[in-house]
């Protein structure tokens, strides 16, 4: 079931879940998250089995605050209190030692745990209630990421008790990860906190893609993609690939920014972006999901890969399914 307005009574209630070993879906400000007790190991399995998600895609811990950390995280590194207070609550997991009691089912196995603290009052309330909260986006595996309770539902429908319906999620695309664990921090997937301002309080590297064993498993698999045929264009060729597709009989939409559609005849079935580059990482998403149950053909606009479009692009490459 969907909770359509969220009040007290309905964050008990999932609290109550998710402590007796339960699954709950909720929103945070990101994507919407499919959370369980991070240290009950059946628990944790359910939501992979609930996404199909493979095994050795480890879990995010969500954490209500600084102090929560000795519970999961082994040695603490001085910068993961200097990132927690310049960015948390907010879109962004820092990797670091696993601490005993998190059980390896939330790891698949590895020694180290992502933690992140999200910002949005419904999971801040919800994670205060309960305890540390292993979660990964609450959308069937490989599937595009949620950002409204209905996207949860239209995904996991039957699957689990309860979806709490916290909104639209602000920022809309994944948290940025962070690894601790090197010599250099190292951002292994972008989101909305870019690694320029990550610079402003430490060095760091970006996970350069040659490095042969993938550092954040999850980002090996195919992710994001919609249902539907999807390729990307930059916005000077996006009238020809359209009139194409069509001429061939096939139903396609162009998903851009609002500017780049005014360019296109008016004929062009299209879903807008909006105006700024947090305008389209808030959009992408909830685009796809629309595109998908309507058009055989997504055309994505190309961006210039600056500031949060560097990880909006990551996503929308991930979406394309055709060259
Ligand atoms: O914004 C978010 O991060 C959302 C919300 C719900 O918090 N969660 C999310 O979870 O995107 P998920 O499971 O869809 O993606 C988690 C990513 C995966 O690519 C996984 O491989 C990586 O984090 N990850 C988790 N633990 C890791 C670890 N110890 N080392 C490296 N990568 C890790
Ligand atoms: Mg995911």
């Amino acid at each position: 079931m969907i909770t359509r307005i969220v009040d007290q009574q309905h964050i008990a209630e999932a609290a109550n879940i998710i402590r007796s070993g339960g699954l709950v879906a909720f929103p945070t400000e990101t994507v919407y998250g499919l959370g369980a007790n991070a240290f009950d190991a059946k628990a944790v399995a359910a939501i992979f089995e609930a996404k199909g998600r493979p095994q050795d895609n480890p879990l995010i811990v969500h954490l209500a605050d600084f102090a929560a950390l000795r519970e999961v995280v082994k040695d603490v590194p001085p910068l993961a209190l200097t990132l927690y207070e310049k960015f948390c609550p907010g879109p962004l997991t820092m990797i670091m030692p696993k601490g005993d009691k998190v059980p390896d089912v939330v790891t698949a196995g590895l020694q180290t745990v992502g933690v992140r603290f999200p910002s949005h009052p419904v999971a801040r309330d919800l994670i205060a209630r309960s305890c540390p909260i292993a979660a990964p986006s609450a959308n069937v595996s490989k599937h595009v990421s949620p950002t409204t309770a209905q996207h949860v539902y239209d995904d996991l429908a039957g699957k689990i008790p309860l979806i709490l319906d916290g909104g639209t999620c602000q920022v809309g695309i994944e948290s940025t990860i962070i690894d601790l664990t090197g010599d250099i921090p190292t951002i292994l997937r972008p989101g909305a906190i870019t690694k320029e301002m990550l610079s402003e309080v430490c060095m760091v590297a970006t996970h350069s893609g040659e490095v042969k064993v993938a550092l954040a498993p999850g980002m090996k698999y195919v992710h994001y993609s919609p249902k539907c045929d999807c390729t990307m264009c930059s916005p000077d060729e996006i009238a020809a690939v359209y009139a194409q597709s069509v001429a061939n009989g096939c139903d396609t939409v162009v998903l851009a920014q609002r500017s780049t559609l005014e360019k296109l005849p008016i004929s062009v079935q299209s879903i807008s972006l909006g105006d700024s580059p947090t305008a389209i990482m808030h959009e992408l998403y909830a685009a796809l999901r629309e595109a998908e149950t309507k058009y055989r053909l997504i055309i994505i606009e190309r961006f210039e890969e600056v500031g949060v479009l560097y990880s909006v692009m990551n996503r929308a490459k991930k979406s394309v399914n055709l060259k």
